[in-house]
């Protein structure tokens, strides 16, 4: 386990982040998402990797927002850095090689949504409130939420939501797309792991070209995203993976994956 200031991060086929603020409902100012660059850093250089949860720590929150008490009196020239920085991190984990997962606690409000959308899964507990609460603060969602929700829930929903920075439950959350899975609190660690440990047991190579197509796929023509499946689908017959797996089926034995 690695343990920075504010964020913890344990490197195994099945990594965690915890974001660890619980006093400030894990609110993320600018050293919390730098440690989370870094524990992204240590992930992405892992070869043990396979897949990543996010968390929030306490019982409370998963990430209650942009910290507000930070971002306060910034100009427009700080505020737009903090944007950026903001951007930046939660591309990587939205463009990361391994799928990662959102495991949401509680409050997932502002940045703290937008943390769950730039994830590739979102599991959620039954008291679990997801919101873009910035219009009621003077400002537009900053982190991805303007973007990413739109893409997720479709423009109507994501307006709706953004304008009147009206907070959803889970139940609502669930029925417009938001989230995959809602469960009650006890079990959303066990879920959560067991969603994980199913993708880890996959062809490593394979699951990480799924994710990136799917995601280039979606801002391309369909003709070259289908191209571009194809040529990824013809390259994973130059793998041993592909060679194990296939084989391992005709001999009705289990598959080993080396991630070569
Ligand atoms: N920033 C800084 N501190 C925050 C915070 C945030 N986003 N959210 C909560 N906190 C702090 C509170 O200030 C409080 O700290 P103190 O004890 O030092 O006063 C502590 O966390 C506990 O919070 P509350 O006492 O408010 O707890 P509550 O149970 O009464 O309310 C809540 C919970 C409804 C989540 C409420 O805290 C809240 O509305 N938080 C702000 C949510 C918000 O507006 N998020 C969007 C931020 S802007 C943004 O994210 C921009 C972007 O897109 C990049």
């Amino acid at each position: 386990m690695t343990e920075f200031t504010q964020i913890s991060v344990s490197i195994e086929a099945v990594a965690e982040v915890t974001i660890n603020r619980p006093k400030q409902l894990n609110a993320l100012n600018s050293q919390t998402l730098t440690e989370l660059d870094q524990a992204l850093d240590l992930i992405e250089n892992s070869n043990e990797v396979r897949v990543v949860i996010i968390r929030g720590s306490g019982e409370k929150a998963f990430v209650a927002g942009a910290d507000i008490k930070e971002m306060k009196d910034k100009g427009a020239i700080e505020a737009t850095e903090f944007s950026r920085l903001g951007n930046a991190v939660f591309q990587r984990i939205a463009t990361l090689r391994q799928p990662v997962i959102a495991a949401v606690n509680g409050f997932a409000l502002g940045g703290g949504c937008e943390l769950a959308l730039a994830c590739d899964i979102r599991y959620a507990s039954e008291n679990a409130v997801f919101g873009q609460p910035e219009v009621g603060l003077g400002i537009p969602p900053g982190f991805g939420g303007t973007q990413r929700l739109a893409r997720l829930v479709g423009p109507g929903y994501a307006k709706e939501l953004i304008l009147t920075a009206r907070n959803i439950k889970s139940d609502e959350a669930l029925r417009i797309g938001l989230v995959n899975k809602v469960v009650a609190l006890e079990d959303l660690d066990k879920e959560v792991k067991s969603v994980a440990d199913r993708i880890a047991k996959q062809a490593p190579i394979a699951v990480e070209s799924s994710k990136a197509l799917i995601n280039q796929g979606l801002d391309l023509p369909l003709e070259h995203a289908l191209e571009l499946e194809a040529l990824s689908f013809g390259s994973h017959f130059a793998t041993e993976d592909q060679k194990n797996g296939m084989e391992a089926f005709v001999n009705k034995e289990k598959p080993t994956f080396n991630r070569k």
